[in-house]
């Protein structure tokens, strides 16, 4: 199906903030940033900045009118640094001026005087402190105490999981436009249409109808602008305070270095198994590392603890988990929201287990797989599970067995090379686990000449949004797709809109744009029977751009009737509104119904190290996965390419230092992300056959996160086969670079 932004993308036609004309007015914003990652505000000094060449204003925590927050979840984050400093690049001041060299310049003269603190960097230490944000969750389901003492083996151990940058092609930016009556036009980059709406009318103490924000696309977000709204509050409150046009780019080095990156965790399991293999009992302690403000770290943590078993089932199980408060940069959302943290320690676990026991790995997982009628730690009971489908289909298209053993084959015949394969089951809840933000609108636009205008609070990222939604609408209004356009996410089109993310954009917009175009439906069919001088309007049905009447063809086009039902007064216009019925999660019992539904899949992926040098390559990877009834089988095909080879990156070559300050030592220059060539040669997607969903919008099912679980499957094929070569030390942490498989091999 068409893809209208992939195409404007290839051509090189797509506008995105950068691209878009700037007055001649227009002035430049640069945040002064803390030197240091914990400390006090002695001395602030501004006023050889303010007088400096082109500068046209200097602004502390002092010029805001309104609230200095930005926090999402607690408020705990000045948008300007008041006189604590908890991280290196925290926001202190905002330097505008004609140009961005002399912005950056000003910053230079501001004098900035700092008591140190004592910071925290390992969230071990800062739980230790008493150092975290929110409140520790604890899960108990059954009895894992009693359940352990009926294991026949038990194994216990530690791992760690790393950051990740989110790497998106368009750094954090936004352009704000003062218009008339004291009115804000801002253009953002941003995945929280509303929540940053919001931050700005706080911030600046306005009403929120004197700010527009437009998202019309960005240039990748992998939910690194779901939070943090500092660089898109700034040019907005800029602008209004000098009432000039005031653009923020953040540099792509300042973006790593400050931004918000995948939480690194620290992790802490006990495994109980009965002699068949059958897992009984599974505590787990999760040690998030949230960084100096809680942002939307406590979200992302919710969402590992829900997804702690992963894809099996434990009939008894104990998770505990905090948000530590160490002194980097608050961490953010990033492709799969906390599940890859949780999945990842189930999996070293289970990998963990088996080589203690004995028992075969593959074995253990589909055994103890998710079937109808298990239930969830949390108490929910599944059905329609499709998880046993995928690893069959899986089974049947690759032969696991087989391809396991002519690894263990290939290895006796190498001394310094070695293959070895790993399978990767994904079990992936969708919905916001917060429920308030299960809810979206839409508004719907006819023109006299039949053509449809469609605004969601949904924001496009190149997941392809829009035109999954451009379908629902075409489908529903029985019109050819090349009718319906997708306006830019507006605010004052679509107010108060949840973030596009937990991949439920087209879930929860796709479904508001089918009610409302299903309105217009009605209301067109009530007209066109008067027309046709018939009685009920069920026999009227719209398809392909013309009215039938009992199914048979009428000749009666869609232009023409718009342009009857506009000359008798039909309301060609409507807004509609879906929220997701039947989601709830207890906070205190911790038990409830979070999720809508479950997306599945399987993958095995295969990998040979070079034993000799480190180095390894991923030599294939095979996928089933379930998108219900894809809305778009190209775009799902995309999504699911993405999101496994970000997932690889995470779970391999992506690594990120940090000096002993907490200053970020990795720059653009020392951070690898996946290239083509790192790309396995053998990338097989099969879409899961007959699969449906009757919780989603035309039985489709979320697709953005779920299969980056399959990049999970990478760390623990290498990590099989370096276990071929020695089992003398403990397993490494993930990401598993070439540096860490050298050096187990060889250091
Ligand atoms: N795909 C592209 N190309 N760029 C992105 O930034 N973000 C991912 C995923 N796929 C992203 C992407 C993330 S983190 C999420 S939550 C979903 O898209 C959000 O979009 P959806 O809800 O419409 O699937
Ligand atoms: Mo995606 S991490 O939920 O924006």
């Amino acid at each position: 199906m068409k893809n209208t932004d992939m195409k404007m993308h290839v051509r090189g036609r797509s506008l995105f903030i950068d691209d878009i004309p700037t007055p001649a007015n227009l002035l430049h914003a640069v945040l002064f940033t803390s030197p240091v990652a914990k400390g006090t505000i002695k001395r602030l000094d501004v006023a050889a900045a303010r007088k400096a060449k082109n500068v046209a204003a200097v602004f502390t925590h002092l010029d805001v009118p309104g609230k200095n927050q930005i926090g999402h979840i607690i408020e705990d984050q000045p948008f300007l640094a008041e006189d604590e400093l908890m991280y290196i690049g925290q926001p202190i001041a905002l330097v505008v001026a004609e140009t961005r060299r002399a912005a950056r310049a000003a910053c230079k003269l501001i004098e900035l005087e700092v008591e140190p603190g004592e910071p925290v960097f390992d969230p071990r230490e800062a739980y230790r402190r008493g150092l975290i944000h929110g409140k520790k969750r604890i899960q108990v389901s059954g009895d894992t105490e009693q359940a352990f003492k009926e294991c026949r083996h038990v194994i216990e151990g530690s791992t760690a999981s790393g950051p990740q940058e989110h790497y998106y092609f368009e750094t954090h930016r936004a352009l704000a436009l003062p218009v008339e009556d004291d009115t804000l036009k801002v253009i953002a980059s941003s995945q929280s249409p509303g929540a940053y709406h919001h931050h700005i009318a706080e911030i600046l103490d306005i009403p929120q109808h004197k700010i527009e924000l437009e998202i019309r696309r960005m240039g990748g977000a992998f939910g690194g602008k779901e939070s943090t709204a500092v660089w898109v509050v700034a040019p907005a409150f800029a602008a209004r305070l000098l009432d000039r046009p005031v653009k923020l780019i953040l540099d792509r080095n300042d973006d790593i270095a400050t931004s918000g990156k995948r939480h690194a965790y620290v992790f802490d399991y006990k495994i109980g198994l009965d002699a068949e293999g059958h897992i009984l009992a599974y505590e787990v302690d999760f040690y998030q590392q949230a960084g100096g403000c809680a942002d939307i770290s406590l979200p992302v943590l919710g969402r590992s603890f829900l997804h702690s078993t992963s894809a099996y089932n434990i009939p008894n199980v104990k998770i505990t988990a905090v948000s530590c408060k160490t002194n980097v940069p608050p961490n953010n959302a990033f492709r799969g929201f906390g599940v890859p943290q949780a999945v990842f320690s189930m999996e070293a676990a289970l990998f963990h287990a088996a080589e203690e026991t004995g028992l075969d790995l593959e074995e253990i997982k589909f055994k103890n797989l998710l079937r109808d009628g298990d239930t969830l730690p949390y108490g929910m009971r599944l059905e329609q599970t499709d998880g046993v489908r995928c690893w069959e289909t899986l089974d049947k298209r690759v032969d696991i067995k087989k391809k396991l053993e002519e690894c263990e084959q290939f290895n006796r015949e190498h001394d310094d090379r070695k293959r070895a394969a790993a399978v990767q089951p994904v079990c992936f809840g969708i919905s916001f686990t917060q429920t308030t933000l299960n809810q979206a609108g839409c508004l719907v636009n006819i023109y006299l000449d039949g053509s449809v205008a469609v605004s969601t609070g949904a924001v496009e990222m190149g997941q392809g949004v829009y035109s999954k939604i451009a379908l629902i609408a075409a489908d529903a209004l029985g019109i050819p797709n090349h009718r319906v356009r997708m306006e830019a996410t507006n605010t004052t089109r679509v107010p108060n809109a949840s973030p596009t993310s937990a991949s439920t954009g087209a879930d929860l917009n796709g479904m508001a744009t089918q009610y409302a175009c299903r309105e217009l439906v009605e209301r067109l069919k009530a007209f066109a029977i008067t027309r046709f001088k018939h009685d009920n309007p069920r026999d009227i049905s719209i398809q392909d751009g013309e009215v039938h009447l009992m199914s048979a063809r009428t000749g009666y086009t869609w232009e023409e009737l718009i342009r009857d039902a506009y000359s008798a007064r039909v309301d060609l216009s409507c807004h509609a509104f879906y929220a997701t019925p039947g989601v709830y999660l207890d906070p205190v019992k911790e038990k409830g119904r979070p999720y809508a539904y479950y997306a599945y899949g399987a993958s095995l992926t295969e990998v040979e190290v070079d034993c000799l040098r480190g180095t390894y390559e991923i030599l294939g990877i095979d996928i089933v996965h379930d998108v219900g009834k894809s809305l778009s089988p190209e775009i799902d095909r995309g999504q699911i390419e993405g999101g496994v080879i970000q997932g690889i990156g995470w779970a391999t070559i992506e690594q990120i230092r940090y000096g002993d300050d907490g200053r970020m030592l990795t720059a653009v220059n020392s951070y690898k992300i996946p290239d083509l060539k790192f790309v396995p040669k053998r990338f097989n997607i099969h879409i899961l056959e007959n699969a449906s969903n009757p919780y989603a919008v035309c039985n489709s099912k979320a697709v953005g996160e779920p299969p980056y679980i399959h990049g999970i499957g990478s760390y623990f094929a290498i990590l099989r086969a370096l276990r071929s070569v020695r089992k003398d030390k403990p397993a490494p942490s993930l990401p598993l670079t070439p540096e860490k498989v050298f050096m187990y091999l060889h250091g």
